[in-house]
């Protein structure tokens, strides 16, 4: 990299397929490479890769700490496709003088959407059922075969009220359930209004809650925050939808309060070091599961490239936020 001249392009690496069409917005300003696969680097392949880069957009398949930016002297940004962030040591990043953007915004109406996809299956047993039909069981309609259950007037709980908790909130009204919460610090009152939820403590969200949505990020607090401990205080007739990060639940203890019944149900699009699943989950009918999609729509898959892009871009001084890129995590290093 030292045999770059002053009037080369900066250089970015892309780490995964995404929408050609945004990625060309950098074109005009940067010299780009897109890894043309999903395969999921090494921490020295992912180090190699760094090196000699300006910037980098890259998604939750790569951990980035210290040791992968030792060598990426040059690099000022690191653009994370996705909303949430563990996969990155910020930390690091700021004592190296990297900033770190995510995507937050732009996914909260597919993923509030999707984990009332998720609440709806599992209530109503919906992928059961079609595994049953595909499997060549239907002969005859029975009367009372594949019961599931209302979700009117049933609490919804929610754990982590950010924007994605406030947004699935807002979903309640038109199904018909009160909502709880539990947060940190409860929202300001006229937020809590506008999405009609009640802050209660943590033991009372797991007590009362009919449903109880995960939203809240993976950090070290929060790792197994859902535990055998927390899964015996909620009702056996409850049902948990993990639309947030696999890690946030213990997977194991899940599975066996689901196998014992101590747990209705549960439906989960993330797992504890994904995409490999505990194995006891794939042998479970009282489970929804589906492979961390909650924000794959065209729209929202396109609008989180096009975000990290416009970091990308600010922070070099181009595009609509020209010198303020939108989402720094770490602005201290701006
Ligand atoms: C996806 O999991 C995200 O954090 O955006």
């Amino acid at each position: 990299t030292g045999t770059r001249s002053m009037t080369d392009k900066p250089r970015v690496w892309v780490s995964r397929p995404t929408f050609p069409g945004v990625i060309a917005r950098l074109e005009p300003h940067f010299e780009v490479t897109v890894e043309d696969t999903e395969r999921k680097l090494g921490p020295s392949e992912l180090a190699a890769r760094l090196a000699g880069q300006d910037a980098v957009i890259v998604g939750l398949k790569d951990r980035i700490g210290a040791a992968e930016v030792g060598a990426a002297e040059r690099l000022r940004i690191v653009a994370n496709l996705a909303v949430g962030y563990d996969n990155i040591d910020v930390d690091a990043m700021s004592a190296a003088g990297i900033a770190v953007s995510n995507t937050a915004d732009v996914l909260n109406e597919s993923v509030a959407d999707y984990a009332w996809a998720l609440l709806l299956g599992a209530a109503r047993r919906m992928t059961a059922a079609e595994r049953w039909l595909r499997a060549g069981h239907w002969h005859a309609t029975e009367f009372k075969a594949w019961l599931g259950t209302d979700v009117r007037g049933r609490t919804l709980g929610i754990l982590g009220m950010g924007r994605i908790g406030q947004a699935i909130a807002h979903r309640a009204v038109g199904f018909g359930m009160p909502v709880i919460y539990h947060n940190r610090s409860p929202l300001p009152e006229e937020v809590e209004r506008a999405c009609r939820a009640r802050h209660v403590d943590k033991a009372q969200l797991l007590g009362e809650s009919d449903f109880l949505v995960l939203a809240l990020p993976l950090t070290p607090r929060t790792r197994h925050a859902i535990g055998a401990a927390e899964l015996a205080l909620m009702k056996p007739t409850a049902m948990l939808i993990n639309i947030a990060r696999g890690g946030i639940v213990d997977d194991a203890a899940l599975a066996a309060a689901l196998r014992d019944r101590r747990l209705a149900g549960a439906a989960l699009d993330v797992f504890e070091g994904e995409p490999k699943l505990h194995p006891a989950l794939l042998t479970l009918d009282n489970v929804v599961l589906s492979p961390h999609i909650a924000s794959a729509t065209t729209e929202t898959r396109r609008a989180m490239t096009s975000l990290a892009v416009d970091n990308v871009l600010a922070m070099f001084g181009h595009g609509p936020h020209a010198g303020r890129p939108p989402n720094i995590l770490n602005p201290n290093v701006l």
